[in-house]
């Protein structure tokens, strides 16, 4: 007789690491955490939401519906402003960018309507955009994390493999692990993916004739957890043509899952679009969004922007996890977006955390060995810090030890790395986050973490 009854995913998923880090922050009251991807206590709508839940619940109209079960794409009206809420934010991301990505993108966009005369160009790039912003093809999901989970269920089975950044998204591993996935890694710049690295990846998986099993490259490409790398335009028109150069040999597309999860959250620079503004691409791209963290992190709605074929088989499987992410989570939302209460707070949460970024840089550079190189975001909740290679700040490393013993918790490196047996997994990073932490807390948290620091560097 088996000793358990579990299933194979059952057996295979095991406990992710951010528990632990969780559990250490719970049971050491004096403990810093800048280990959480919480977002700013502080700065939480709660005005804000009484306001727009006293809008849902001002008539039985709205409040009777709020409260009864809904649909399993989602509320309608939700669908169609966060719809409307992302062309414009690719709008805009399109026109205040540079000259050269401005102009790289009219390029292409020509080079899509050959003979078309220029209003003709306007016209169709007109109907091409209220085709793929259409809420015909926008999914609400219970967070973005279950976008993510149903993308990767509706298209790999057990073995294929999953292009990612390296580093990544630590708890995305854990659902390739869970599923009995395959990590291939792709190299990160300080402008996003390193081209030529993927195509070298690309190329040696054909070689192996293991191209078959690819069908997604998963990319965390505004403020990525944990680098803070956002991926420049240009290198998400390179990624998708990259691609589908290698669909033919693959047998089938290859989507790129573009998670835009901290794109609200930017305080300096100018918006990057997304990979649906890339020019004929739109069909290969699944645009993962969410409120959670530029709205509340406890309402966890999120959403997809999918491809036909994708967005069916999605959809079927949401109706198999909870037929329809909760109604009245969707209303509140859509009344804060409605009413301008959602991008006044969004305004306003860029500041808070422009101010607690520069009070941690300031902080690192007084406090880190200079032999540390660290990388300032323009946006998001991390910061991305390098020792010399040969300082080891994982789970069990000296350098972490030291710091818990200082009572303060940064995540190591090294579980952001997915296996790869094409490279050794790098164990030298710690990604710190200004978050959830308060000014003090930073302050004292780099400080601690510093003063460790300083026993194992000059
Ligand atoms: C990169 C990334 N994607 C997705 C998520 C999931 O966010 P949610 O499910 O709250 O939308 C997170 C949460 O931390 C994240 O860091």
């Amino acid at each position: 007789m088996k000793t358990n009854a579990l299933s194979k995913m059952g057996q295979r998923t095991t406990e992710p690491p951010i528990s632990w880090l969780m559990h250490a922050a719970l049971s050491r009251p004096k403990l810093i955490s800048l280990a959480a991807g919480f977002t700013d206590n502080a700065s939480l709508p709660v005005a804000g939401a009484r306001t727009a839940l006293n809008q849902v619940f001002r008539s039985p109209k709205t409040g009777q519906p709020a409260l009864q079960y809904g649909i399993t794409a989602g509320n309608p009206a939700l669908r169609k402003l966060t719809a409307a809420h992302l062309q414009k934010l690719d709008f805009q991301a399109v026109v205040s960018s540079s000259h050269s990505s401005l102009s790289l993108v009219l390029e292409l966009k020509s080079r899509t309507s050959l003979r078309a005369d220029a209003s003709a160009r306007q016209a169709r790039t007109k109907d091409e955009d209220e085709k793929i912003y259409s809420p015909e093809r926008l999914l609400i999901t219970s967070g973005s994390q279950q976008l993510l989970y149903m993308t990767t269920e509706a298209l790999c089975n057990e073995g294929d493999i999953v292009l990612v950044e390296d580093p990544t998204y630590f708890v995305f591993l854990g659902i390739l692990q869970s599923r009995g996935l395959r990590a291939r890694s792709v190299r990160l710049e300080r402008d996003g993916l390193d081209l030529a690295h993927l195509e070298r990846v690309l190329q040696s998986l054909r070689r192996n004739g293991e191209l078959r099993r690819v069908k997604l490259f998963y990319l965390v490409s505004y403020f990525q957890n944990p680098t803070g790398v956002t991926t420049s335009f240009q290198k998400k028109c390179g990624l998708l043509k990259l691609l589908k150069k290698f669909e033919r040999a693959a047998g089938h597309p290859i989507y790129l899952l573009e998670d835009a999860a901290y794109r609200g959250l930017r305080f300096a620079g100018n918006d990057v679009p997304s990979a649906l503004a890339v020019p004929g691409a739109a069909e290969r791209v699944i645009y993962a969004g969410t409120f959670s963290k530029p709205f509340a992190t406890g309402v966890r709605v999120g959403y997809g922007i999918l491809p036909k074929p994708l967005f069916a088989a999605v959809k079927h499987i949401k109706g198999n996890h909870d037929f329809g992410t909760s109604n009245l989570l969707q209303y509140l939302v859509a009344r804060a977006l409605a009413s301008g209460i959602y991008g006044r707070h969004v305004a306003r949460l860029q500041k808070r955390y422009a101010h607690k970024a520069r009070v941690m840089k300031l902080a690192i550079e007084r406090h880190f060995p200079p032999a540390v190189e660290w990388w300032e975001p323009e946006g998001g909740l991390y910061f991305w810090a390098r020792l010399p290679r040969n300082v080891s700040t994982g789970l069990k490393s000296k350098v972490f030890s030291t710091a818990l013993k200082n009572d303060v918790l940064y995540v190591p490196g090294e579980i952001c790395y997915a296996d790869d047996a094409a490279r050794r997994k790098p164990n030298h990073e710690m990604r710190i986050s200004f978050g959830n932490a308060s000014e003090a807390e930073i302050r004292e948290g780099i400080a601690r973490l510093g003063k460790g620091l300083r026993k194992f560097l000059k």
